[in-house]
């Protein structure tokens, strides 16, 4: 009970109402037919001995305050002497907590900004997928293990239902629905059934690009990702290809950059060969644009993609791709300045 009057007694010192209403809600709660000190005081006529005298005492300066305060709060409103809640303009304001973009939206923005330079534009499609998008339109073999469950997540009543395994899906997408030319890049996540480590992870995110129009080459693709690779990484960037296979280009390459950090010389991050693997590529399989109702006669097309775990690793020094998915704010607050 003491320790009710206490607390009473504080709140009435500390009150102050904006308004009459505010003041007669406070009154009514202190002094009304079951207001806290008309209860406080039902309850003090329970008590008896040494208690009542100590209870007595408190509950009277209560009283008494809280009578006191009342009025003067009244007169005060009435009359409009009443001080304003004391505001101290000096006092530092509260910090303000800003965010930052994650290190992948950072490193998906500057690639899309320099295709779009180039005229492609930006295409998405779904993360749940069919097979038709993901591969068969894409000219896997029925038997081709990137189908095996070791790589692709499928929905376990319905195999023809699956999670995408790469964005070229929204290629497929894109061909089916517009008609050459077609210039566009689809940024996006896709899944992988893998074990995580400090080099790969089930879920991640590239960015696919597609150009198709008449008389395309694959001098168009080397330049156009000459022009990229000197844009994102530098303009003292070189780069090469490897031939290297996929279902849905025909010829495939692989393409390197020259080592970022020790500039081709050989180092650790390049294991002494002075390149990077940055992304796959190639011209569009004749047998892809078939499937989309695309006249492989008439239009040719090149199409690559890339990681976007792997650039950003390359770009900012970063050892282990879990470090994206973990959300540690030490981790994110260091690309607080990278735009
Ligand atoms: N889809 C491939 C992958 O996930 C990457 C790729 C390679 C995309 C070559 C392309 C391409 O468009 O032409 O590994």
């Amino acid at each position: 009970m003491l320790e009710q009057i206490k607390n009473l007694i504080a709140e009435v010192e500390a009150f102050n109402p904006a308004d009459a209403h505010e003041l007669e809600q406070f009154r009514i709660r202190l002094f009304g037919k079951k207001g806290e000190i008309t209860l406080l005081f039902e309850d003090f006529k329970t008590i008896s001995g040494d208690e009542k005298r100590l209870v007595g005492k408190e509950i009277n300066l209560l009283k008494t305050l809280a009578t006191q305060k009342i009025k003067d709060l009244y007169e005060a409103l009435k009359t409009g002497t009443r001080k304003a809640p004391e505001l101290d303009l000096t006092l530092p304001g509260y910090p303000m907590q800003l965010g930052s973009r994650h290190p992948i939206s950072i490193v998906k923005n500057q690639i899309t900004e320099i295709f779009k330079r180039l005229g492609f534009t930006i295409s998405t499609g779904p993360e749940i997928e069919d097979d038709w998008h993901v591969f068969s339109a894409l000219n896997f073999p029925a038997d081709h293990p990137a189908r095996d469950m070791q790589d692709t997540f499928f929905i376990q009543s319905d195999p023809d239902i699956l999670l995408r395994t790469h964005t070229s899906s929204v290629q497929v997408r894109v061909m089916e629905r517009e008609k050459p030319p077609i210039r566009t890049i689809s940024p996006g996540r896709v899944f992988r059934n893998e074990a995580i480590s400090a080099r790969s992870h089930c879920i991640f995110h590239q960015v696919e690009g597609l150009y198709i129009d008449r008389n395309v080459s694959f001098a168009d693709l080397k330049q156009t990702l000459l022009f990229f690779a000197r844009e994102f990484f530098g303009q003292d960037t070189s780069i090469r290809l490897r031939p290297s296979f996929f279902p849905f280009t025909e010829p495939s390459a692989e393409m390197d950059i020259s080592c970022t950090l020790c500039g081709g010389k050989g180092c650790n991050v390049c294991k002494h060969t002075g390149w990077l693997e940055i992304l796959g590529c190639g011209m569009v399989d004749p047998n892809v644009l078939e499937n989309v109702g695309i006249d492989s006669q008439e239009f040719t097309g090149f199409a690559f993609g890339m990681g976007i775990e792997r650039i950003a690793m390359l770009r900012f020094g970063i050892r282990d791709i879990r470090l994206f998915f973990e959300n540690d704010l030490r981790f994110l607050r260091q690309f607080q300045s990278a735009l």
